[in-house]
């Protein structure tokens, strides 16, 4: 596995696990230094300890030797200091020396070798080849220098024990810690959660949704209420429009109404010249464009405003098709282009029949506008474990990647408009929200032979 500090960075990168990692980091870098000052006054209380040990047995040996140890012969002074030094000998390594007359005395343990001395120290510690390590007392008895020696073993014994104590302990601190941690910070941070879940459900069909917001003063629930605020605002701006739209587009289909009565009443009247007949039925034509956009705004309002419903029943999706394909290529050898279909799958899937050949005549309408002559134009459809996936493709220019979205917003037209086309640039928006509300989805892609457009519908099995 390769972890490169990109990687680490990216699995460090939910707020929860970083607290986790910083949290067992403090709580375990806290122990450590407790730890560490914990060994250093250890070890020092135990060197104290064999200090005291040292002294313990220079008194004992100053004792032996007498008051009048100035007076004695040199062999009388070592007889009485290697008898009261042989019986610890395996504690103390004791050397007497007299810097005039040299060494006077080397315990046996020793082997004739002197103590090494360090300048300007009393107690220190130093190693000896067959000895190991000795902690050091340096005492002077005039006109002797008396320098006890204790092994150290013990001590770095005691203190090894302590360290791998310390680290297990450390171990399992930075597991605990990171557990603990982990959970703290997933519950702290569970109002966030709670927020960006809400947030993330919250669409312009569906701007009602709330943030739970806990009665606690803290920052997060002022976040969670500000949001809200915010989610009122845009729920009644959008209403505001939605009415607007659906309101202004019923209070023009009256006064159109009697535009065209009025004008299909003056074409009726044979005193008319012919120019002035051409300019009514022109009048009519347009009229007839203004009625088919207020209805398709009406619809679209109503399908956002969820005051459509469906007809949904099962449907073969084969049949279906293929009552479709006879209208289709009357439409298309109308407009001097081919029309294909296929189908692969059995078995029936609910959807609304009348709405779904709304979506599909838009989608062949908008295929037959941009096709060349001869055209071909082909509609696939397969019914899969409950999805029916059908897609309308054509041989026309094709659009960039980058407009494949925006097709499907309203008055958004573009191909530059010719004098055949009557579009209104509302055709894909509807097909959007009648595929919506079957809770499918509908995408543009390109066409499988890079030339062209392919429009692709999904269409899931829906209960009830
Ligand atoms: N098959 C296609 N190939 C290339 N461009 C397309 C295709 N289908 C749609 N478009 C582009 O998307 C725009 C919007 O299409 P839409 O069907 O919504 O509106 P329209 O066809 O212009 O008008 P209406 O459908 O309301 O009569 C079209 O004007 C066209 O520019
Ligand atoms: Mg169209």
């Amino acid at each position: 596995m390769n972890f490169s500090p990109h990687r680490l960075n990216q699995l460090l990168q939910p707020i929860s696990v970083r607290l986790a990692a910083w949290y067992a980091l403090a709580a375990t870098t806290t122990l450590a230094c407790l730890f560490f000052a914990g060994y250093v006054l250890l070890q020092n209380h135990l060197i104290n300890g064999l200090d005291l040990l040292n002294a313990a047995e220079f008194k004992q040996l100053k004792s032996h030797l007498g008051s009048d140890y100035k007076t004695l012969t040199g062999e009388v002074i070592n007889a009485r200091i290697r008898e009261t030094t042989d019986y610890a000998s395996v504690l103390f390594y004791i050397n007497v020396d007299n810097p005039q007359k040299g060494m006077l005395f080397h315990s046996t343990n020793l082997n004739g070798r002197s103590m090494p001395d360090i300048k300007g120290e009393h107690s220190f510690n130093i190693t000896m080849d067959g000895i190991g390590e000795l902690r050091v007392s340096e005492y002077f008895l005039p006109p002797f220098e008396v320098s006890i020696g204790t092994p150290l073993h013990q001590v770095r014994s005691v203190m090894d024990g302590y360290m791998i104590v310390c680290l297990t302990l450390l171990g399992g601190m930075l597991l605990v810690s990171t557990s603990i941690g982990y959970y703290l910070s997933r519950l702290a941070l569970r109002p966030v959660r709670l927020i960006s879940e809400t947030a993330n459900h919250i669409h312009s069909d569906n701007l009602s949704h709330r943030i739970p917001v806990s009665e606690v003063n803290d920052e997060i629930s002022d976040l969670g209420r500000m949001l809200n605020q915010m989610f009122d605002r845009l729920e009644l701006s959008f209403n505001q429009i939605r009415r607007f739209s659906a309101e202004a587009s019923h209070e023009l289909k009256t006064p159109l109404s009697l535009v065209r009565l009025y004008a299909e009443k003056m074409l009726l009247d044979t005193n008319r010249s012919s120019a002035d007949q051409d300019t009514l039925l022109e009048l009519l034509e347009e009229v007839a464009r203004l009625d088919r956009i207020i209805e398709e705004l009406l619809f679209l309002s109503r399908a956002e405003a969820n005051a459509i419903t469906l007809n949904l029943k099962p449907v073969n999706p084969a049949r279906f098709l293929r009552d479709f394909e006879l209208d289709a290529r009357t439409l298309a050898e109308h407009h001097g282009r081919d029309f294909f279909h296929t189908h692969h799958g059995e078995g029936c899937i609910s959807f609304d029949d009348s709405r779904m050949r709304q979506v599909l005549l838009n989608l062949l309408t908008n295929a037959l506008n941009v096709s060349p002559p001869g055209g071909k134009i082909t509609l696939r459809s397969r019914l899969d474990e409950g999805l029916w996936r059908f897609s309308v493709e054509d041989e026309g220019p094709g659009l960039p990647a980058e407009q494949y979205e925006r097709i499907f917003e309203r008055f958004v037209r573009i191909t530059p408009p010719n004098s055949e086309d009557k579009g209104n640039g509302l055709g894909l928006a509807i097909c959007r929200s009648i595929v919506e509300l079957h809770r499918g989805r509908i995408f543009a892609t390109s066409a499988s032979n890079d030339a062209g457009l392919q429009i692709v519908i999904e269409i899931p099995e829906v209960n009830g």
